[in-house]
């Protein structure tokens, strides 16, 4: 029997789980913009916004789902998982209590701390942002400031990093937020990983490293990523396989801690001194990373999910041994002054063997127009992380006018930078 699945949400990560699914299932998806990739792997498409709750419901029965899988954290906050399990659909993204531990950076560290699940660093909360400020004014070391909610990625501040500490103290003051976790600066390498989780269960998925900063050589203010790369084995160039256990054991203690979670559990590692610290954790597939990972894994994506629904054991994952670089397009002025509203033209043709996928686009009668966040991925594959790099690089002619990436993600130069950097941090 074909499975239907319903996917919910519009970006690049969606229509990369949308390319994993679509020869073995029948697939509608819903989000608030059209994704053309998307619409065209699917049977049919909603415009429903992806924290409607009751609507998203109301069309997974009426398209007969027997799954859903959840794409982006604003559903998972909305309660979106909880509805459709609560009208009988599974859904494969935890349940808004359990996503607060992406949702509630609050929750999460003290989470860390009464499970005592490794890697958290020092932190201190507050519930007024003037006494937060104080606190980033008063401290003797560098710090992250971060709003507990969500933020898209763009509302952390390091200090010694991107800011020094009395614009930290200025952000934290002139801010909307009332709610902040300020805590200890991790110095290191970053890097994520992504494991599937279900009836206590967990598959890690190989390392990527996503590259937050807007413009080449790590300037310029944080986005959603830029791009991202993956090795051919499980691990980076700049760890060990040391690392990589340790940080999985990490991602362990936390399912241990919440038994009933079920979703994509997302670590993003800080590999320090000290070895993997948590930067945070996602109740989802990372964007990019899931461009990054999906492709190359062998084992069908269905099976993991009817699995999970159905209280099996997970099955073990295979991937091809195979080097991946994405490169994001965005829209000129990402993040502080996006371009939205353009029309653009993107020539799939000359992506060549890379693969493309939209994201936050929105394809209207008459063309393609980009939205005010990263509008699409192409993602080349190699036998090493520069071949890659290189086919990524390639297709990015079909980007077309008015779009801008970072050239240097997955360069053999950055990468170098990234061994040299903890090489030096681990004073070898
Ligand atoms: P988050 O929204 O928590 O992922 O933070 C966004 C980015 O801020 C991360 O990818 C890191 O680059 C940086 N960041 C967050 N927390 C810390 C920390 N404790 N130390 C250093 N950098 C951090
Ligand atoms: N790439 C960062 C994220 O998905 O949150």
């Amino acid at each position: 029997m074909t499975e239907t699945v319903l996917l919910i949400g519009g970006g690049g990560r969606e229509h990369a789980v949308a390319r994993a699914l679509a020869d073995d299932a029948e697939l509608y998806a819903c989000a608030s913009n059209r994704n053309p990739g998307i619409a065209r792997l699917a049977a049919e498409t909603a415009e429903i916004p992806e924290e409607s709750a009751d609507e998203i419901v109301d069309y997974a029965e009426r398209v007969g789902a027997d799954l859903a899988v959840i794409g982006p954290e604003s559903a998972l906050a909305a309660g979106v998982a909880d509805a459709l399990d609560d009208a009988g659909i599974y859904a494969f993204g935890p349940h808004a209590e359990q996503a607060r531990i992406e949702t509630d950076k609050q929750f999460q560290r003290e989470f860390m701390t009464s499970a005592s699940v490794p890697g958290c660093p020092g932190f201190e909360t507050f519930d007024d942002a003037d006494a937060a400020a104080d606190y980033v004014a008063a401290v003797d070391h560098d710090v992250a400031v971060k709003p507990a909610g969500l933020t898209g990625g763009k509302g952390v501040r390091v200090t010694g990093d991107q800011v020094t500490a009395a614009e930290a103290v200025d952000y934290v003051r002139q801010s909307d937020y009332d709610e902040w976790v300020v805590e200890e600066r991790l110095v290191g390498e970053e890097f994520t990983i992504q494991a599937f989780v279900a009836n206590g269960a967990l598959r890690a998925t190989p390392a990527v490293q996503d590259h937050k900063r807007a413009y080449e050589g790590d300037e310029g203010p944080n986005t959603g990523g830029m791009g991202s790369y993956s090795d051919t084995t499980r691990t980076l160039p700049f760890m060990t396989e040391k690392d990589y256990d340790r940080a999985v054991e990490i991602l362990r203690a936390v399912v241990d801690a919440m038994p009933d979670y079920e979703g994509v559990l997302y670590g993003q590692f800080m590999l320090t001194a000290d070895g993997p610290k948590v930067v945070e954790f996602n109740a989802r597939f990372g964007d990019p990373e899931a461009t990054n990972t999906l492709p190359t894994l062998e084992t069908p994506l269905l099976d993991v999910l009817t699995a999970a629904r159905d209280g099996d054991s997970l099955p073990e994952l295979s991937f091809a041994p195979t080097a991946t670089v994405c490169k994001y397009a965005v829209p000129e002025g990402y993040p502080t002054d996006p371009d939205g509203g353009s029309r653009i033209t993107v020539d799939e043709e000359s992506a060549g063997g890379a693969t493309l996928f939209y994201a936050s686009v929105d394809e209207r009668d008459n063309g393609i127009y980009t939205t005010t966040s990263r509008s699409l991925a192409v993602v080349g594959t190699g036998e090493t992380i520069a071949a890659a790099e290189a086919e990524a690089s390639n297709a990015l002619a079909a980007a077309g006018d008015g779009l801008r990436y970072r050239s240097d993600v997955g360069t053999a130069a950055l990468v170098q930078r990234r061994i040299d950097h903890v090489t030096e941090l681990r004073g070898e």
